[in-house]
């Protein structure tokens, strides 16, 4: 669906609409609203790079949804989805609303530093009256104890039963200087046995040398000048990040083939070499 370019909101307080942001470049490639001109500027030079870029993003929200109903099917009950962007079909809570039942409770805090993807969580949520249930942190990833100390993580999440987290197309955000490892050592230690934790990240180590992987290389290099430079890397420098959590089957894989639910699209297994994910579980002591 091509996006409404003239429905783009009031910019709330904080946002920049001079600077392109992932949050909105991501709700345009999806087909979204939430987005303003320099933002679809941006957009259309990163899908002439790679013509995959859609369809990477639209993977990216499959993978994360198949990994809420596997959660949910395992007994998990609570979800913390970092970096959840700006609220489009298939949000981790209307999961929840179709799957649990009326008397059972489950709980999600989403977490966001954009402005803009704070503002329209909020308002999804309050459309779907699920702020009893579901709650949105407007916060940076790289700062975990401001999320765990956070009232709303606080009101939402118990942290001695098991927690969900999700890092969906966020951690490639995360450069070097800022120590991802350790960030996401510091979720994996604060959550209880039985916890999952998902990744998914760019990564260009299994695609071949050709013009695709020269212009998925060239269109993350444009990033560099948003609000959210972003890293490639490869399998080898994430999948350590899952430290000695037990991982979950089918391990890293290309994201289409993550327990997949139904035939992907052609256009899925074209952009696949370069987005990769994987799931495991933090062990009982
Ligand atoms: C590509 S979008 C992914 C959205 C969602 N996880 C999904 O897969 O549909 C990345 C999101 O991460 C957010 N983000 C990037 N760096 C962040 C940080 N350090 N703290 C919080 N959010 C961050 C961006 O604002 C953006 O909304």
């Amino acid at each position: 669906m091509a996006p409404q370019e003239d429905n783009a909101p009031t910019a709330p307080a904080g946002v920049d609409t001079d600077k392109p942001s992932a949050a909105r470049i991501y709700d345009w490639y999806l087909g979204g609203t939430q987005n303003w001109a320099v933002d679809r500027e941006f957009g259309r030079k990163a899908v002439q790079l790679w013509p995959g870029m859609k369809a990477m993003a639209r993977q990216n929200r499959a993978f994360m949804n198949r990994v809420v109903e596997a959660a949910l099917d395992a007994g998990i009950r609570q979800f913390i989805d970092l970096g959840s962007g700006v609220p489009t079909v298939g949000n981790v809570h209307e999961i929840i609303r179709r799957r649990v039942p009326d008397d059972e409770d489950a709980t999600v805090v989403y977490v966001d530093y954009e402005p803009v993807a704070a503002a329209h969580s909020t308002l999804i949520l309050e459309r779907d009256e699920a702020t009893d249930w579901a709650g949105i942190v407007q916060r940076d990833l790289r700062d975990p104890d401001g999320i765990f100390d956070d009232d709303t993580t606080c009101a939402l999440i118990d942290f001695e039963e098991p927690v969900c987290v999700m890092l969906v197309a966020v951690m490639h955000f995360v450069g070097p200087d800022d120590s991802p490892g350790k960030v996401v050592e510091t979720y994996r230690s604060h959550v209880a046995p039985g916890s999952w934790l998902a990744i998914s990240h760019a990564s260009t180590d299994d695609a071949p040398e050709n013009d695709e992987t020269a212009g998925v290389r060239k269109m993350i290099a444009t990033y560099q000048n948003t609000s959210n430079p972003m890293w490639l890397r490869d399998r080898a420098e994430f999948t350590p990040w899952f430290g000695d959590w037990a991982m979950l089957e089918p391990g890293v894989s290309r994201l289409p083939d993550w327990r997949p639910t139904n035939e992907p699209q052609p256009d899925e297994l074209e952009a696949s070499s370069f987005g990769w994910g994987g799931v495991a579980e933090k062990p009982q002591p």
